[in-house]
């Protein structure tokens, strides 16, 4: 841990190395950053890439889900901070200025062509799980596909629900976006830890039918919905547990499904 970054001259195969523009402190343990993107990095909305620094000679890459849509000129991430986490310990002090690594590889399997076309399409996130929805909810192509669009997001914390404010405002506003999102996008925000208007777990909150009533919808049904989840591994295997109870079936990059799965990656 003692070994600083090292300033990012020339990238090394594989990866570009992109300047940081903005950076923005949501808590002491969540950030995000904007970089500039290569215009030869393509990705579609929802997938991840390698992204990291220069440590010891070597670059220290950690998976991260694009927070920008496929279409935005520039690159966001969402990250945690882990004080002794031999990336993030390091990423949390990046300064505008300074250069990232971003691998030039994009995958994963959070992406439209994954699930097959329905009527409402639901994304669950924990923490910063929500990194792949901020990239799909900011592409017409999701709205073109689906009646709604529900962004369930439970964190422990309020000031945890990163890009609440963007997200109920500004987003709603965007010059491209705005009607498709006032008209489609429903933001469910949850608090397990603290008083809010919302509380519990998506599990618990779509086994009780509260989460399809507060949004206003269907109750979840795999001939019409879709869901794509993200977070951590146990949420991700009670989420897929209770979606398969109730008859949904998991895509894959091969075949569609009713839902997709991944992990929201802890970066340390
Ligand atoms: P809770 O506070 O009840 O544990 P974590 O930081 O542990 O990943 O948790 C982030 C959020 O995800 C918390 O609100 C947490 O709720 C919730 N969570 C944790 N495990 C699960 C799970 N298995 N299913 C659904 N939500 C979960």
């Amino acid at each position: 841990m003692d070994i600083a970054a090292e300033p990012i001259v020339a990238a090394p195969p594989g990866f570009f190395a992109e300047e940081v523009f903005w950076v923005h402190h949501w808590t002491d343990s969540l950030f995000s950053f904007k970089c500039r993107r290569d215009p030869g990095l393509r990705f579609t909305s929802g997938q991840f890439a390698m992204i990291g620094l220069m440590v010891g000679g070597k670059p220290l890459v950690r998976a991260y889900s694009m927070v920008s849509p496929a279409w935005e000129h520039h690159l966001e991430f969402l990250s945690i901070k882990v004080q002794d986490g031999p990336l993030t310990s390091r990423l949390q002090h990046i300064q505008v200025g300074e250069r990232v690594l971003i691998g030039r590889k994009t995958v994963g399997t959070l992406v439209l062509d994954n699930v097959r076309p329905g009527r409402n399409l639901w994304l669950l996130a924990t923490g910063t799980g929500l990194a792949p929805f901020m990239s799909l909810i900011r592409d017409p192509d999701v709205f073109d596909r689906f009646d709604r669009v529900i962004v369930a997001h439970t964190v422990r914390e309020v000031k945890e629900l990163a890009y609440r404010d963007y997200i109920t405002g500004e987003l709603r506003e965007h010059e491209l976006l705005g009607e498709m999102v006032s008209e489609k996008l429903i933001y469910l925000p949850s608090v397990t830890r603290e008083p809010f208007p919302v509380q519990g777990r998506i599990t618990t909150r779509l086994e009780s039918g509260d989460a399809e009533r507060q949004a206003g919808v269907e109750p979840l049904d795999p001939e019409h919905d879709r869901v794509m989840i993200c977070g951590s591994e146990a949420m991700n295997s009670d989420c897929k547990a209770l979606l398969e109870a109730r008859g949904f079936i998991e895509g894959t990059n091969h075949v569609p499904g009713s839902y997709v799965v991944e992990k929201a990656f802890v970066t340390k």
